[in-house]
């Protein structure tokens, strides 16, 4: 399941979506107004084209949808991006709309939750909301971009987000670049230690 809220980057949700799509998993889809409003300003993706993006698209309201129960099989959830205010609903089980009420399950059937919480700076409220997604099994997974694979365009910082993500569900993404330890300048490294300094 992925959920989209009203956060800025929308790119990260649109991503995830095209990565599971390529790994050959079935996703159901939640977009919740808010996150449509950063759809238009964000993308130049329709309504239409985000839903086509996922293999079921539900909407926000429908809170009777098959994955508003836990006799849903799904494997997990990744909400990307997620809101302080779809955070705080989670936090507090406060299951108003599709996208909330599917988390508030993921997380009492005890299957992989990760919301990708877009928020700066942070408040001690965020901060108590993030703790208590954390002690009810979620993980907090801030979209903070990495820069040791020297990232060349913002697609490439989303990629290695979005495919992280789906990484803590389980879902391997082949074509996506990993660190192996193997990347520093020779003239980087530390000097080797000669016989005579190791006597
Ligand atoms: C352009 C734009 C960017 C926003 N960025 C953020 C953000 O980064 N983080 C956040 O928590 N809310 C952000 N908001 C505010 C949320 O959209 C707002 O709190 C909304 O009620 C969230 O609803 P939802 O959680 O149901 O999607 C943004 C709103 C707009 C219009």
């Amino acid at each position: 399941m992925v959920g989209i809220s009203g956060a800025t980057g929308i790119a990260y949700g649109v991503r995830v979506l095209e990565l599971a799509r390529t790994a050959g998993v079935e996703t159901h889809l939640v977009v919740t107004p808010a996150g449509q409003r950063t759809r238009a300003y964000e993308t130049d993706l329709s309504a239409r084209d985000l839903a086509a993006l996922a293999d079921v698209s539900h909407r926000p309201a429908d809170i009777g949808a098959a994955i508003a129960s836990g006799s849903f099989p799904a494997d997990g959830m990744i909400v990307a991006p997620c809101s302080v205010h779809t955070l705080s609903a989670i936090a507090y089980a406060g299951g108003d709309n599709l996208l909330t009420r599917a988390a508030d399950v993921t997380l009492k059937e005890r299957r992989r939750l990760v919301l990708m919480v877009r928020e700066t700076p942070l408040t001690l409220t965020h901060l108590r909301a993030m703790t208590a997604v954390t002690e009810a099994g979620g993980i907090v997974m801030p979209p903070v971009p990495a820069f040791y694979l020297r990232p060349g365009t913002v697609e490439d910082i989303v990629d290695h987000t979005a495919g992280r993500a789906l990484d803590l569900l389980g879902i391997d993404v082949p074509e996506l670049p990993r660190w192996d330890g193997t990347r520093r300048r020779r003239d980087d490294e530390e000097p080797r230690e000669t016989s005579a300094q190791s006597a």
